[in-house]
């Protein structure tokens, strides 16, 4: 089965049960100071979870890109990915366990669907502890579907439970379905989650929880589901491998690596993971690039973690012996082919991309360049420090897998452990200055956070009247404390031109303007003029803000909300800085104050 029928056929069966087919979000996060990217189809529906409606009804399915840096490390193995696309139905406060767990047993063992052995399938129910109580609804919707008792494992909240996606927000109890990989005659007739030949293959989750800022668990009015199947895995097993790395999700990159290393996966170990590492990685790299809300390689946040998959793949190629100058634009031309019906953006971007690409590599060359030189400085010691291998990674980004390389050559030796403490005193310094990002978490930060968004719309409006119509959004961050918003525009802002906006926006706050919001579809949203991303798919229909009075609109907005209802609460907008994000970019830090 190819990736395209197997991610249609989902479609098409939650379509056949009457769910709307939403297109992918974006992988950048709208205005959730808690995460860099979109992790997980619940994502970009935290809103609608937590009741807001939904423009276009409650039972939604979609294909979600997602990434995740948290398996960075693992990747390299046969069924880990930072880039992967999420297959996901969703009910917001319509159905509930019964129907959820029935409809995914019918897609993957109906004749008409997957089809796949009963026999071979498990799953997992969240045993109960002191937050909330076992799962006995889900654990005999289970039994009755003839599942035997041996094969339904009570676990924990580690294992069996989902969510927030931050530190607070929508989460609860999950069920996960298990599929044995391993010889189907010797399928066990008992489930033990430490045999990896079970592989988890489907999740759903019951969000009937809101966690609160101080631990507390309150129900959720609404109660949802929220399922995830990640399809490379469930392609992986529909076609009977045993590595995501053989479906044609990632065949033709691979091939293109043989090709330009001369090397041959899937013969020894080394080779194979620096194979995997990189077609993982620059697959993530060309997503990240591509987005409509594009990122581009730098030395902050999500600039940060591109470059990084971005190097890192090009060490690994180096570890393979790949010569060629340039040689990362070639892999991402294959994950534009390969992906570009299911994500035009892909197709729109390329050659930004490919430019990029070819930027990064080049400077990456010339940081290893100094980096070599200042090895050679190194070349009478015997010992070279953890102190100084740190350095050479941290001011010249040397990778410490490139120094051991080089001090073998030399007979010298690496003090490895007194790089990694090096490196944890770093590591741990840096992740409490990210912890402040994420103060307070999604939900309890709200309040805050949507007067900011609000705010944003009001910038974004003020900004195209006192620069001009080219004035689009490329991106914007905020926090409980916060706006930062970034915006196409080639020059500097002259301090006339900021104090206009910043007295726009101020004006529209004492006006006291109603927001609005009305569904329509994207035609209609373009026709009324209003702004935002178009890339919704499939002629669904888009929630449209609309901040002032009937035909006197200040600002029209596609965007997912929430928002605040009178502009009057906002308090006093302040610009606090205007600079140069990237090239034609420029971004503005703000405060309410
Ligand atoms: N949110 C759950 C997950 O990511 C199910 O979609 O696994």
């Amino acid at each position: 089965m190819t990736s395209k029928e197997l991610r249609q056929k989902y479609l098409d069966f939650f379509k056949e049960h009457g769910h709307a087919i939403i297109s992918s979000a974006s992988l950048i996060p709208d205005n959730d100071p808690t995460v860099l990217f979109t992790t997980a189809g619940m994502h970009p529906l935290v809103p609608y979870i937590m009741g807001q409606k939904h423009p276009v009804g409650r039972k939604l399915a979609d294909a979600q890109k997602s990434i995740r840096t948290s398996d960075i490390d693992e990747v390299g193995d046969a069924t880990h990915h930072t880039f992967f696309e999420m297959l996901g139905n969703w009910s917001l406060g319509d159905y509930f366990k019964e129907e959820a767990i029935k409809m995914s047993w019918e897609f993957l063992t109906s004749p008409d669907w997957l089809n796949l052995d009963k026999n071979r399938l498990a799953v997992s129910i969240f045993k109960g502890d002191e937050d909330a109580p076992f799962d006995k609804e889900a654990y005999d919707i289970w039994l009755s579907l003839g599942i035997p008792e041996k094969k339904i494992a009570r676990l924990p909240k580690k294992n069996n439970w989902w969510g927030p996606a931050g530190l607070t927000g929508p989460c609860g109890p999950d069920t996960e379905m298990f599929y044995w990989v391993g010889d189907p005659e010797k399928t066990p007739n008992s489930f033990n989650d430490d045999n990896p030949l079970w592989v988890e293959i489907w999740n759903d989750v019951f969000m009937q929880y809101n966690k609160k800022a101080d631990g507390a668990y309150e129900p959720l009015e609404q109660k949802n589901v929220d399922t995830g199947m990640g399809l490379e895995r469930i392609l992986a097993v529909m076609n009977d491998f045993d590595d995501n790395y053989k479906t044609d999700l990632f065949k033709n990159l691979i091939f293109r690596i043989e090709d330009l290393s001369g090397k041959k996966y899937g013969v020894d170990a080394e080779t194979t993971k620096a194979m995997r590492v990189i077609v993982d990685h620059l697959k993530a790299a060309v997503f990240i690039m591509a987005d409509d809300k594009g990122v581009t390689p730098s030395n902050t946040d999500r600039g940060y973690v591109l470059r990084r998959l971005i190097r890192r793949a090009i060490r690994y190629g180096r570890q393979l012996g790949i010569t060629e100058e340039s040689w990362t634009k070639e892999i991402a031309k294959i994950v534009a082919h390969d992906y570009q019906e299911i994500y035009p953006e892909l197709k729109k971007n390329i050659n930004l991309v490919i430019n990029l690409l070819k930027e990064e590599e080049a400077k990456f060359k010339k940081t290893l360049e100094q980096g070599l030189k200042e090895f050679e400085k190194l070349s009478n010691e015997k010992i070279i420090t953890g102190k100084q291998a740190f350095d050479l990674y941290q001011t010249y980004g040397f990778p410490l897998e490139i120094t051991e390389e080089l001090a073998l050559e030399k007979k010298q030796a690496v003090d490895k452990p007194e790089f990694e403490n090096e490196l944890k005193k770093h590591q741990d310094l840096s992740r409490t200055a990210s912890a402040g990002m994420f103060k307070g978490g999604l939900a309890d930060a709200s309040e805050a956070t949507v007067k900011y968004h609000t705010a944003a719309h009001l910038l974004l409006a003020a900004l195209r009247k006192v620069l001009g119509g080219h004035v689009i959004q490329k991106g914007s961050n905020i926090t409980a404390e916060r706006l930062r918003f970034d915006f196409a525009h080639k020059e500097k802002m002259t301090d006339e031109e900021k104090q206009k906006v910043e007295n726009l926006v101020n004006q529209a706050i004492k006006e006291n303007l109603p927001v609005t919001c009305e569904e329509m579809t994207l035609d209609q949203a373009r026709e009324k003029g209003a702004h935002g991303i178009f890339d919704a798919k499939y002629g669904e229909k888009v929630s449209v803000y609309l901040i002032g009075r009937e035909k006197l609109y200040f600002s029209k907005e596609i965007c997912g909300g929430p928002h605040v209802e009178n502009t009057g609460i906002l308090g006093k907008f302040k610009i606090k800085k205007e600079e140069s994000s990237s090239s034609g970019v420029r971004r503005i830090k703000a405060v309410l104050e």
